[in-house]
């Protein structure tokens, strides 16, 4: 078997916050802010390479130089719609950071993903480009939104989710081997119409209640 090459950030905060997401009983309202939550942590492992520069500052006893990051460097993109649930808690964390949006859905039948929205800041080639999609399933639509990311000048990506499947590690990390992947989370496999199991079902209906 080949290794899965993806970075798993499971921390028992988030392994049981993800647990309660997961129950089939678990509200949308808590469903949403135990997104939130987990993105803060996931926000916290993808930022830890994140350089910071010196800068002088005046403490109340002495001046000093201090490690700052260029937060404006930073650059969020929200795989829509689902992704915004990762969006808002790592926003929380790094408020200067620019965002992207790409709107994307998986056709039911043939699961290939079919554009409708791509919105990015300039100078995107400048940024480091941190995308977010809860679901990792076949990989489809992630690929797909990174290819949109780096045409449109992107050089540094990385792709966080929350679960993502071994199917979907595989392709994506095929598509784009330059990519690393943090996920909360390796489920077993895929069903037949490409959902996580043992998952936690459809990510945006579980989180705006739309099923
Ligand atoms: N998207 C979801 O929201 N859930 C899955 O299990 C797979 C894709």
């Amino acid at each position: 078997m080949t290794k899965l090459k993806a970075i798993l950030v499971d921390h028992p905060l988030i392994q049981h916050k993800l647990s309660i997401m997961r129950d089939l009983t678990t509200p949308t309202s808590k469903f949403r802010q135990l997104l939130r939550e987990i993105s803060l942590l996931l926000a916290y492992e993808v930022c830890r390479d994140l350089e910071t520069e010196l800068v002088d500052i005046r403490t109340p006893l002495e001046t000093m130089s201090a490690p700052k990051l260029e937060g404006k460097k930073l650059c969020f993109i929200s795989i829509l719609r689902a992704g915004n649930g990762l969006l808002d808690g790592m926003l929380d964390l790094v408020p200067p950071a620019r965002v992207g949006h790409v709107g994307l859905y998986r056709d039911p039948k043939t699961l290939i993903p079919v554009e409708y929205y791509l919105k990015l800041p300039e100078k995107i080639e400048d940024r480091l480009c941190i995308a977010v999609d809860p679901m990792l399933a076949t990989g489809n639509s992630a690929a797909a939104a990174v290819q949109r990311i780096k045409d449109a000048g992107a050089k540094r990506i990385k792709f966080v989710c929350l679960l993502a499947a071994p199917e979907g590690i595989e392709a994506f990390s095929d598509s784009h081997p330059d990519v690393t992947i943090y996920t909360a989370a390796i489920d077993r496999k895929l069903n037949d119409h490409g959902y996580i199991l043992p998952g936690l079902g459809d990510a945006g209906d579980r989180m705006y209640g739309t099923k």
